[in-house]
This record gives structure tokens, sequence and C-alpha cells, in this order.
């Protein structure tokens, strides 16, 4: 368990429009009361601006969905880690599965991009997960402890600056949620391998994520190493988002 209070992120994915994005976001914000968890919603990059201007001054802080693992230059379609600091951009998500599925990328390119977010100052929530079939092959601890060595090689104990998120892939937009039980072990599989690295392993928060939602937080957020959430399809709507950062507040 880290001293910090839960952190609670939205991961909105390629979702919304500029007009429906305010208005989520306004909701979300006119709902803050009594939150005392910290927060923050990752948005796609053709957001930043106006929700930087919607969240200035709020407790909810701003992220990203991705950052480049390059500084500057020739690579069509990236957006740097400086880039993401020009809105004040406070988080970026890197290595979610769908960008190691669907893009490619491996173990040295995500710890390259935490390599850039740091070095900017941006704190980069870490992905690690497996797969339906790697569960079922009994290599669970061995794929999430190979995804995170990657980091801290790269990084060395500067990975406690860090968030982790443990997301079992099966378990990502499928309503299928970890049991606290097969949560709880990764995690704290996870805390040890980060001990091992640096001695300020207790700064890392530790988010769950896949498939939770307002009715499954609290038992989740309630487990010893379940420092907050990562939160796709249930950030979306904002009475279960405020619902699960109220859940975190307690
Ligand atoms: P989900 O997504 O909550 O919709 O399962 C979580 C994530 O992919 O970060």
């Amino acid at each position: 368990m880290t001293m910090n209070s839960k952190l609670m992120v939205g991961n909105w994915k390629m979702n919304g429009s500029l007009a429906a994005n305010a208005s989520l976001l306004s909701e979300v914000l006119s709902g803050m009361g009594g939150v005392t968890c910290r927060s923050a919603v990752c948005v796609p990059a053709a957001y930043l601006a106006p929700s930087q201007s919607l969240l200035a001054g709020s407790a909810l802080a701003l992220g990203a969905q991705d950052v480049s693992a390059h500084d500057a230059g020739a690579y069509t379609g990236e957006v740097s880690a400086t880039m993401l600091r020009d809105f004040a951009v406070r988080y970026a998500i890197v290595g979610h599965s769908e960008r190691r599925q669907y893009h490619g990328e491996s173990d040295a390119v995500v710890a390259s991009k935490v390599q850039r977010a740091l070095a900017v100052g941006i704190t980069p929530i870490v992905c690690v997960g497996e797969s339906q079939s790697e569960r079922e092959a009994g290599q669970t601890e061995a794929v999430v402890k190979r995804q995170l060595a990657a980091v801290i090689h790269a990084n060395g104990h500067c990975v406690s600056e860090i968030v982790l998120a443990y997301e079992p892939v099966w378990a990502i937009g499928t309503g299928l949620t970890a049991t606290p039980e097969q949560a709880q072990a990764v995690h704290a599989v996870l805390r040890v391998q980060l001990q091992a690295a640096t001695a300020h392993a207790d700064r890392v928060s530790i988010l769950y994520g896949g498939s939770m939602n307002a009715a499954n937080a609290a038992s989740l957020l309630a487990l010893p190493d379940v420092d907050g959430g990562l939160i796709g399809g249930a950030s979306l709507k904002a009475p279960e988002f405020l619902a699960m950062l109220k859940a975190a507040s307690r």
C-alpha cells in the first residue's frame, strides 16, 4: 500500500467529439464535491487544448493516451512528450495493450516512451497485463514481470516516478473483471519487483484496469496493493465515473 491517496484515471480511448467531451468534462467537474482521491482523464490528443482550458484550476488532472518514443523530428503522426507538456499534461498512458497489440509496440518501445515522459516531468502510466491464453498457460506472472523488467532496465531507480497499471487483456472492455484474489496476487508480484529496483517502491501507485465499474470498484480498491484504477468504458459516463471517484475517496 502506498502512502498516497488513491489515483483514479479515466481512459477515454478514441471516443467522443469536441462537444460531447466538453459536456462530459463539465458534468464530471460539477460533481467533484467530496472527491478527495487523485484523479485524471486521459483524452484523445486532438482534444488536449480544449480539455486543458476546461480543467484549469480543477482537481481533475489532464492526461494523454500515448507519447512518442522519439524526442522530435520526422515521425509523422507522433506527439512528443515536450508537446504534451505544452498542454499541462500530467500523465501519459504508455504501453496500453491496445497499443502493444494493434500498433506493434514492443517492451523496448514502451520503455523508451517511459523515458521520454519522465524526462519532461510527465508521469507515465505504464500498462502491463497478460492475455487470456497466457493466463491459461500459467504465464501471467512471467509476462507482467517481463513487461515491467524492460521499463526498469531502461529507467533504473527512476522507476519510482512511474504509475503502474495492471490490466489483464482479457478483462479490458469485456465486462470480465479480475477477481479480487487474481488482482491482488499480480499486484503483489509487481510490488515486490519494484521493491527490488528502487528504495522508493512505495511511491508507485499500482492501478487495476479492466472492466472496473461503479459496482466492483470498492472491492478492488479495498485490496492492499490496489492503489487506484484505470477506467475505460465506465469513465465515459459522468455519474458512474463520479461514483467511482467517490468510492476511491473513502
Ligand atoms: P475498460 O478499459 O475499463 O473499458 O475495460 C480499461 C482500459 O483499457 O484502460
